[in-house]
């Protein structure tokens, strides 16, 4: 039996779109801050004639376990071991929400169930490991800014995520503006996909990532936020228009969404600084100094529509509980 936290991270730089679908290879790196407030806790415990699951509490779809399922074949076969497992996930994080609970949860995953099946794998073998369940679970093995390696090689060996080291005074905050209920309609893989085969700004959409990397791991370095911001922001709205330009056309966005990218280009005309990222799905990130993050949060939260506000701080690497 092992149990695992991970908590989630949100790209600063996006990845949308795989090099290889059945390694779940990313046709981008990506650069993520990994947040303190949304986290999964996951217990893996061998035994039993099949593999069952439960999320919070709650027997899991055939479907949901089927995926879970596959995924605990990878580690049963690097492992060498047959036995099925019980795995019991809790999600501090709104499930399915453009939240990023795959994020936390199969790198929860990929630590409590590589341990339960007694394997020992150092940080970025985990994060290879937590890859092949989510291309934004690799990041959440590390703590603070992470990168990740698209790579080159055709295994993937080479696609892991790596720490980037903090400057010392850079302290930010990671506002997380909900802007709808529920799930969202269209899954990433789903998204991208569609994005991918259809839409002719995938290309550039590819083309132009290289440079947003350099540009986010210099800014960190040269704690500039500014520059750090005006990075993130690019790189959202270019990821967001490869996918309104597929056919059919995908956006994630609802009016409120909107509204919340108005008011943050409102406050820098205001002189403070805030800046925006969105996921596959309706809500708003927004990245601060940490001593603005509660005023902003307050600001937002006035706006109709959003349903909350969470205000995030830099979050640690994912670890094991006990087992
Ligand atoms: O981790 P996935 O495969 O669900 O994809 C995540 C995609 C984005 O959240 C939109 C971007 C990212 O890099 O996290």
């Amino acid at each position: 039996m092992a149990r695992a936290i991970a908590h989630t991270n949100i790209a600063l730089v996006k990845y949308w779109g795989k090099r290889d679908a059945a390694l779940n290879l990313p046709a981008t790196g990506s650069l993520s801050l990994t947040l303190d407030g949304f986290y999964t806790d996951t217990t893996v415990t061998l035994g039993g004639e099949t593999d069952r699951l439960t999320l919070d509490g709650t027997a899991a779809s055939d479907a949901e376990t089927a995926r879970v399922s596959r995924y605990l074949d990878l580690v049963r076969d690097l492992a060498g071991r047959t036995e099925r497992a019980q795995i019991e996930s809790e999600n501090h994080v709104p499930t399915a929400a453009g939240l990023a609970s795959s994020a936390s949860g199969f790198c929860a995953l990929a630590l409590a169930a590589s341990s339960a099946y007694g394997l020992d794998l150092d940080p970025r073998a985990l994060s290879v490991l937590a890859r092949r369940g989510s291309g934004s679970a690799a990041r959440s093995v590390f703590g603070g800014f992470v990168r990740m390696d698209k790579g080159v090689r055709d295994d993937g060996e080479d696609c892991a995520a790596s720490p980037i080291a903090t400057p010392a005074g850079f302290d930010l905050c990671l506002l997380v503006v909900r802007c709808a209920t529920g799930r969202k309609k269209v899954g990433s893989t789903v998204g991208m996909n569609s994005t991918e085969q259809t839409s002719p700004y995938f290309p550039a959409w590819v083309e132009t990532h290289d440079a947003d990397m350099r540009a986010a791991e210099a800014a960190i370095a040269a704690r500039d936020l500014d520059a750090l911001g005006a990075t993130m922001e690019h790189s959202t709205l270019k990821m967001h228009a490869s996918a309104l330009a597929a056919q059919p056309g995908l956006w994630y966005f609802r009016p409120v969404t909107l509204a919340v990218m108005d008011a943050v280009r409102a406050l820098r005309e205001e002189g403070v600084t805030a800046y925006f990222t969105m996921d596959a799905g309706p809500h708003v990130k927004v990245l601060c100094r940490a001593e603005d993050g509660e005023g902003i949060a307050d600001r937002l939260s006035q706006i109709e529509g959003t349903r909350g506000v969470s205000v995030c701080r830099p979050g640690p690497a994912a670890r094991l509980v006990d087992g």
